[in-house]
C-alpha cells in the first residue's frame, strides 16, 4: 500500500478535529441550542478568557460493544476536556456534551474527567466541572457506574486541596448528582438545571407523590429549600459571571493565599451611618446586608447561598485588597437564630474558609438557638455542634464582631473567644449574657416578683437591674473575652489592623487523621 503523503495526513487529522468538535452532529447542536443551551465547546469559550483553551483526548471514543453501540463512536466520547485561563490564573475543566450520547457517562468519558482531575489536583488550579448529563451510560452497564466511582474518590481526595466548581446547566439525574454534592460549589441555571436522584416518574411510582421535574429539582429548589446549590442565574451567561467573581475570591490551593486585589477604598474609613443601621432595642429587625456593605472594599459583599437558611448570612468580601469570609447572623429572618439549616450552611463555609486559608470575620447578632419539636427531632443537637466543630478546629485568623445580642450557646458557638476566636471586636450597645435580659429576670427573681406589692413594676425594676449586670459588653470586656469595644464606624479599620496584626498566624493541632464531626 502507497505511503500516504503530509498533506494526506495533515487534511485526515483536520477531518477528525472538524469530526470532534461536532460532537454529536449538527442536528443535535440545532436542538441543544433551541433550548437555550450552549454547546460544550461553546461553554468552554465563554467561561474562559479568550484563547486560552488547550484540549486534551480530543479523539477518545468508547470500546463498548453492548447494543450496538459499536457503530456509533463520536469522537471525545461526550465531553470536552483540558485547561485555560480564567483572570489569567489556570484552571481545569471539563464540559458534558448533551449532544453525545446525551451527555451520558461511559468508561472512557469518566476516564477523560479523572485524567483532568488528577491534573488539576497535581498542579494545584482550581478544577470546574460543567454537568449535562443523562447520567450513567446504560449500554455501558457497571463500567459506567465504575466510571462514577472513581469521579466520586477524585473530587473527595480533591477536597479542601484545589477549589473544585460544579456547574448545572442541563440534567443531572441518578448518582450523577454526587460529583457535584462533592465539590466546593454547585451553581445552577433557572429553567435549564436539574438535579435529582430519582425523578418525578419513579417518585409518583413509589410513593404517588405528583410533582414536576422543575419543582423536584430545579434551580429555584436547591437554592431555597435543599440548600443543595450555592448559585443560581438567570441564565449562562450570568452563571459564568458568578463564577469568575467567586474565583476572584479564591487561592488557586490549600498552600496559597487568596489573590490580593488593589483598591482605593480607604482601610480607616468611617462610616457614621453603622450606628443608625443596628437598632439599639434589641426587638427591632434590620437587614445584616446592609452593615456589611458599609464594611468591605467598595461596598462589594459577594453572597454565597443567599436564598437558603436567610437567618445567616455568608459570602466574602474584600478588606484592604485582602479576601475574608464573612459570617453574620441576619436578624431579618427569623431574629437572626441559629437553626438546623443556618448551622449546616455556617458550618461548612466556615471549614472551607479554613480549608482555603481564608480569614473569617463573624458578625453575631443572636437570640440563641431556634426552640421547637422540629428543631429538637429534627437533629438541632448535632447540627449546631457542627458550628462549634468548624470554629473550633479552624486555625486561620478569627475575627469576630458583636453587634448586639449574643446570647447563650449561639454566643459561643458564632466564633466566641473560647473556641478560638483571635480578636472579638464589640459595639457599645452589645449584650452578651445568658439570655435575654427580660427572659433571665423572669426567672432569675421569680419570687420576688410574684411576692412583690406591683409585681408589673418588680419585674421592670429587675429586668432593669439584671440589662445593668450583664446585658452590656463590659463584663465580657474584663474579663478578656471581648478584646476591645469600639465604635460602629471604626469597624472597618479595626478589622483590617486585627487582620494585619495576625496575618502570619500558624497554630498546630494534635496529631491525628481525621476529626469525626458531628453530621
Ligand atoms: C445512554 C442516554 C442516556 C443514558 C440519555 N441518553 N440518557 N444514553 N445512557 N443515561 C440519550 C438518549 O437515548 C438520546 O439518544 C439522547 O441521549 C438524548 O436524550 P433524549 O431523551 O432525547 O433527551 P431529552 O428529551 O432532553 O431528555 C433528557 C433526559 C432523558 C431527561 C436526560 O434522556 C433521560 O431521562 N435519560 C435517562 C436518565 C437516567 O435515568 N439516567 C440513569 C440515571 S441512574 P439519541 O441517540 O436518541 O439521540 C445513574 C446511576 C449513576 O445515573 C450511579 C452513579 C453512582
Amino acid at each position: 500500500m502507497a505511503l500516504k503523503t503530509i498533506e494526506e495526513l495533515c487534511d485526515e487529522l483536520s477531518e477528525r478535529r472538524k469530526s470532534a468538535s461536532l460532537g454529536g452532529g449538527q442536528e443535535a447542536i440545532n436542538k441543544q441550542k433551541s433550548k437555550d443551551k450552549g454547546t460544550a465547546r461553546e461553554r468552554i469559550d465563554w467561561l474562559l478568557d479568550p484563547g486560552t483553551f488547550v484540549e486534551v483526548d480530543e479523539f477518545v471514543t468508547h470500546r463498548c460493544t453492548n447494543f450496538d453501540l459499536d457503530s456509533r463512536k463520536p469522537l471525545g466520547d461526550g465531553v470536552v476536556t483540558g485547561w485555560g485561563e480564567i483572570d489569567g490564573r489556570k484552571v481545569f475543566i471539563y464540559s458534558q456534551d448533551f449532544t453525545v450520547f446525551g451527555g451520558s457517562i461511559g468508561e472512557r468519558h469518566a476516564e477523560k474527567i479523572c485524567k483532568i482531575l488528577d491534573m488539576a489536583m497535581e498542579s494545584g488550579c482550581p478544577v470546574i466541572g460543567i454537568n449535562d448529563s443523562g447520567g450513567a451510560r446504560i449500554q455501558e452497564g457497571v463500567d459506567s457506574l465504575n466510571g462514577y466511582g472513581k469521579i466520586f474518590k477524585r473530587n473527595t481526595l480533591a477536597s479542601g486541596v484545589i477549589p473544585q466548581i460544579s456547574v448545572i446547566m442541563g440534567p443531572t439525574a441518578g448518582g450523577a448528582v454526587y460529583s457535584p454534592a462533592l465539590t466546593d460549589y454547585i451553581f445552577m441555571v433557572d429553567k435549564t438545571s436539574i438535579m435529582h436522584i430519582t425523578g418525578p416518574a419513579v417518585i409518583k411510582a413509589v410513593t404517588g407523590e405528583t410533582i414536576t421535574s422543575e419543582e423536584l429539582g430545579g434551580a429555584k429548589t436547591h437554592n431555597t429549600k435543599s440548600g443543595v446549590a450555592h448559585f443560581e442565574a438567570k441564565d449562562e451567561q450570568e452563571c459564568f459571571e458568578q463564577i469568575r467573581k467567586i474565583l476572584s475570591y479564591l487561592p488557586s490551593n490549600n498552600l496559597e493565599d487568596a489573590p490580593f486585589r488593589p483598591t482605593n477604598d480607604n482601610v480607616e474609613r468611617a462610616d457614621d451611618s453603622l450606628r443608625q443601621v443596628v437598632p439599639v432595642n434589641t426587638n427591632k429587625e434590620y437587614d445584616v446586608h446592609d452593615v456589611l456593605t458599609k464594611i468591605f472594599d467598595d461596598a462589594e459583599f459577594t453572597e454565597v447561598q443567599a436564598g437558603f437558611a436567610k437567618n445567616i448570612v455568608i459570602g466574602y468580601g474584600r478588606i484592604g485588597g485582602k479576601t475574608v469570609g464573612v459570617v453574620a447572623n441576619n436578624p431579618d429572618e427569623m431574629a437572626g437564630c441559629l437553626d438546623i439549616d443556618a448551622s449546616d450552611k455556617a458550618s461548612r463555609f466556615v471549614r472551607h474558609c479554613d480549608a482555603f486559608n481564608i480569614p473569617i470575620v463573624t458578625f453575631v447578632d443572636v437570640p440563641g438557638y431556634l426552640p421547637g419539636v422540629n428543631q429538637e427531632q429534627g437533629g438541632i443537637i448535632r447540627k449546631g455542634a457542627k458550628l462549634l466543630y468548624a470554629y473550633s478546629e479552624a486555625t486561620v485568623p478569627l475575627i469576630t464582631v458583636i453587634m448586639r445580642k449574643a446570647y447563650g450557646g449561639a454566643y459561643l458557638a458564632m466564633s466566641s473567644k473560647a473556641l478560638g476566636a483571635d480578636f472579638v471586636f464589640s459595639w457599645p450597645q452589645a449584650e452578651i449574657a445568658v439570655m435575654g435580659a427580660e427572659g433571665a429576670a423572669s426567672i432569675v427573681f421569680k419570687k420576688e416578683i410574684e411576692n412583690s406589692e406591683d409585681p408589673s413594676a418588680t419585674r421592670l425594676e429587675k429586668i432593669d437591674e439584671y440589662r445593668k449586670t450583664f446585658s452590656n459588653p463590659y463584663v465580657a470586656a474584663e474579663r478578656g473575652f471581648v478584646d476591645r469595644v469600639i465604635l460602629p464606624e471604626e469597624t472597618r479599620h479595626a478589622i483590617y489592623e486585627a487582620l494585619s496584626g495576625i496575618e502570619n498566624k500558624r497554630q498546630s493541632r494534635p496529631s491525628k487523621k481525621h476529626g469525626v464531626i458531628p453530621h
